[in-house]
């Protein structure tokens, strides 16, 4: 059986592509230093694909560690998943994210050259098209000035992804640019754990639904959309995930090393209050918010162009907003029985 390295393969991303690959008939094996991620994501993992997955705890900055994994596990690709990615924790310690988010880019690309791994996916963001000029944004729009070191870091490691393929490296490697990532696989067995107060709009939507948070704050309602809320391109979890898959399969059919970079979204955009309606209908609960003032660094509207995705890599989403929303208060409704 084939296998494939998942960097940060515990985290909320990892964790659904370790299923979308064993679905798939591969052997993900994971390397995760859980500083964002909870062991009781392996438990998770093995009921649901009846399988203990292989799982190596360590950093994968950690050189002597990249070496024992590679040396133990003769691997057809990595999935590198592994950094910090916080928005507004980045302002406040851009080192700590430059360093673990480039450095370990680093690391797994001179790791691989060593043992002859050719196939490597790359986590990247649609943060890099900060607000695009025209929308749906296509993978030919022109990169902005980030809009936080997380943003930054993003965009370096996709240049020296170009860079190094270009330099004749063995290497071959598709960036994934994400929109925003939603959802839980439907068995509520795994899903996003935030730590602390969650930043981003649906955990915090899924714990003022259970009771955890009081309310939401919508950050603004005077935007130019069309019911002044922010626009988002909402993603389920394991349709990224499978984007996932199909990127691996790609690289390995490949004839000549290549880089290459995809959005990954549904193509559609969704306002804030869209998904509160959207997750009152799935939940039945009436969700407690209230509109506040504009959050700084939001883009006003972004969603995918995702012709390219389709075509080239034959992936579709297959999961609607309400799929998604739907999933994600089944597992937090799971996690308020069992607590991770
Ligand atoms: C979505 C919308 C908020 C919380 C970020 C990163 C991106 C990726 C996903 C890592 C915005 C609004 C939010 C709240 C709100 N991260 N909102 N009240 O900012 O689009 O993307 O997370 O990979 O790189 O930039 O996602 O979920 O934080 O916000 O009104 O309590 O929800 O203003 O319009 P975002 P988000």
């Amino acid at each position: 059986m084939e296998k494939i390295l998942i960097t940060g393969g515990a985290g909320y991303i990892g964790s659904h592509t370790a299923v979308a690959l064993v679905d798939a008939g591969y052997q993900p094996i994971i390397v995760d230093d859980f500083s964002n991620a909870e062991k009781s994501v392996l438990d998770g993992l093995q009921k649901i694909t009846g399988q203990s997955i292989p799982c190596y705890e360590g950093d994968c900055n950690d050189k002597r560690l990249m070496e024992r994994i590679f040396s133990e596990n003769e691997l057809t690709g990595v999935i590198h998943f592994a950094a910090y990615k916080a928005v507004g924790e980045s302002t406040e310690h851009p080192l700590n994210y430059y360093r673990n988010n480039i450095f370990s880019l680093l690391v797994v690309l001179e790791i691989m050259e060593i043992y002859g791994v050719e196939n490597l996916v790359f986590s990247s963001s649609c943060t890099v098209y900060g607000q695009p000029d025209t929308l749906p944004v296509k993978e030919s729009t022109p990169r902005k000035d980030a809009e936080s070191p997380y943003g930054n870091t993003k965009k370096i490691c996709e240049d020296i992804l170009t860079d190094h393929v270009k330099s004749k490296a063995r290497l071959s490697a598709i960036a994934l640019r994400y929109f925003n990532p939603i959802g839980a696989h439907p068995s509520g067995l795994i899903g996003e754990l935030p730590t602390g107060v969650p930043s981003n709009l649906v955990p915090f939507v899924t714990q003022t639904g259970a009771g955890i948070r009081n309310e939401l704050t919508v950050f603004g309602d005077d935007y130019d959309t069309p019911d002044g809320s922010c626009v988002r391109d909402y993603i389920h979890v394991m349709d990224l995930a499978e984007a996932h898959v199909k990127s691996i399969s790609y690289l390995k059919n490949k004839t000549a090393p290549l880089y290459d970079l995809f959005n990954v979204g549904t193509g559609k955009g969704n306002t804030v209050l869209e998904v509160i309606r959207a997750f009152e209908k799935v939940s039945g609960k009436d969700l407690n918010y209230k509109i506040g003032p504009r959050r700084p660094g939001d883009v006003e509207k972004v969603w995918a162009d995702t012709e390219k995705i389709n075509r080239e890599l034959n992936w579709q989403p297959k999961y609607t907003l309400e799929d998604s929303l739907r999933d994600s208060w089944n597992w937090q409704l799971a996690l308020s029985k069992n607590p991770a």
